[in-house]
């Protein structure tokens, strides 16, 4: 089967690499020379556990390749997924669709012979049918259907997520793209993942309905965890509490700062304006949404609290800048909201990532101090914050920090210690809904 991924960016790469690792031919193409240019030296613009790996097994097979010529590999391709950014438009929040619609475009002049076009890249209702009518209204003689088929990785994830997936939903009514669709994916068909055929329009809102219900079950534990800390409950023993009953489920309910990335934020804000349009306003959406920005404010409340009530004049260590471990990806990461508020009351910020700190330099306001390591981090720091729950701050040597620290507090967003472990090496610890 020939693939090509047009988009070369943390989903069409992904992706590319693991139709390839199942067997097929697979083209990635991207506008961006740069990017093309180093995918080809094996240079991988992302970071993704095992992807470089993936990629470069696949490139040396010769399964796998890289290229910014869209019309070639599309004449030959038996399907074209369209993995392209659509990021939040200024103003409305609605999904930019330009570089899908231009996709569309560019596909639709190179067209030969029956080709299925499959939107991989989160798109609002109706997407799939505005990429049918212009590439119909361009190739009035072109064999084609149009697919919906979101996709539902995790980032840090996305492999695994990949090759064992909860389910695939391919949303077309369109039988021979049915069967098209269901050989692309048939390595894991025969894994048993289910695959679920739905309209395109229904493909398209499922992606939307999933995230949006995950959004609603962080920001719903979150604000338990808020009640926890006033009646002097334990969020965890809740969460635990809740989850085992099956029709709940134990997973996405950890309490923190509020949920970041690429996608929550993004695709609530798009689900909302489409439910608006429609005259069917998602007033649960709307508030989860909101919830969630006021949360991450909250958190440096939470900072300044543990301070004494104030932070001017003092020094915070921020430890995880990457809105989740394991990605170095800062978009709408909740560090971005706590340093600022943080600065705007007066602290000076020391911060260390793992992987984030190169795309955090260009996010976060000027002033930050970037240190090598945690320990350098809390250097002189009358407070220590662990924001993102990577591995390497789950056993931190308190000794060292206290020596180094200004004073001896902790405040954990991530639920990442016990407390009467940190509070024992004469710490003051601040945790999230987990009582006083
Ligand atoms: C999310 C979905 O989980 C994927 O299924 C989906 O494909 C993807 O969006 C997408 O639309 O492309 P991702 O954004 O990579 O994946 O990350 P998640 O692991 O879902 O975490 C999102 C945010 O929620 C993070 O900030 C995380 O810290 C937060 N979170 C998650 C919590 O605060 N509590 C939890 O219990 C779980």
């Amino acid at each position: 089967m020939k693939i090509v991924m047009v988009g070369s960016g943390y989903v069409g790469l992904v992706s590319g690499a693991c139709f390839a690792d199942f067997g097929h031919e697979v083209v990635c193409v991207d506008k961006m020379e740069s990017k093309i240019a180093a995918l080809k030296q094996g240079e991988i613009p992302i970071f993704e556990p095992g992807l470089s790996e993936l990629v470069r097994s696949n490139t040396e097979a010769k399964r796998l390749s890289f290229t910014t010529d869209l019309a070639g590999p599309v004449a030959q391709a038996d399907a074209v997924f369209i993995a392209v950014g659509t990021p939040s438009r200024r103003g409305d929040g609605f999904a930019d669709l330009s570089y899908v619609y231009a996709a569309a475009r560019e596909i639709a002049h190179a067209l030969d012979g029956y080709t299925v076009i499959v939107t991989k890249s989160t798109v609002p209702v109706g997407t799939g049918d505005e990429v049918e009518r212009i590439i119909r209204e361009l190739r009035p003689d072109a064999d084609f259907a149009v697919v919906s088929n979101p996709e539902f990785l995790r980032e840090g994830a996305a492999i695994d997520d990949f090759k064992r997936p909860d389910r695939i939903v391919i949303g077309t009514d369109d039988p021979r793209a049915q069967t098209l669709m269901a050989d692309v994916y048939r390595p894991l068909y025969l894994n048993s993942a289910p695959i679920l055929n739905t309209s395109r329009r229904t493909a398209e809102l499922t992606k939307y309905a999933a995230n949006a219900f995950l959004a609603t079950k962080i920001t719903f534990i979150n604000e338990m965890a808020d009640l926890c800390e006033q009646v002097g409950a334990n969020v965890q023993d809740v969460a635990r509490g809740m989850g085992l009953d099956n029709r709940i489920g134990s997973k996405f309910l950890h309490a923190g700062p509020g949920y970041g990335g690429s996608c929550f934020p993004k695709d609530t804000l798009a689900l909302i304006k489409t439910a608006q349009d429609y005259g069917t306003p998602s007033r649960i959406v709307e508030a989860v949404a909101s919830v969630n920005d006021l949360r991450k404010r909250a958190m440096a409340k939470k900072v300044v609290a543990a301070c004494g009530g104030s932070v001017r004049g003092k020094t915070i260590a921020v430890l995880g800048l990457t809105f989740k471990p394991n990605t170095d990806d800062m978009r709408d990461a909740p560090s971005l909201s706590i340093v600022t508020a943080l600065q705007d009351g007066g602290a000076t910020i020391r911060a260390f990532d793992p992987e984030g700190m190169e795309q955090a330099k260009g996010m976060l306001p000027g002033g930050v101090v970037y240190c090598n390591d945690a320990y350098e981090c809390v250097e002189g720091a009358h407070a220590a914050v662990i924001v993102t729950e990577w591995n390497i701050f789950r056993a931190l040597d308190f000794q060292r920090l206290k020596a180094t620290m200004a004073a001896p507090v902790l405040i954990d967003l991530r639920n990442v210690y016990r407390a009467e472990q940190v509070r024992a090496k004469g710490f003051t610890y601040v945790d999230v809904g987990r009582g006083v």
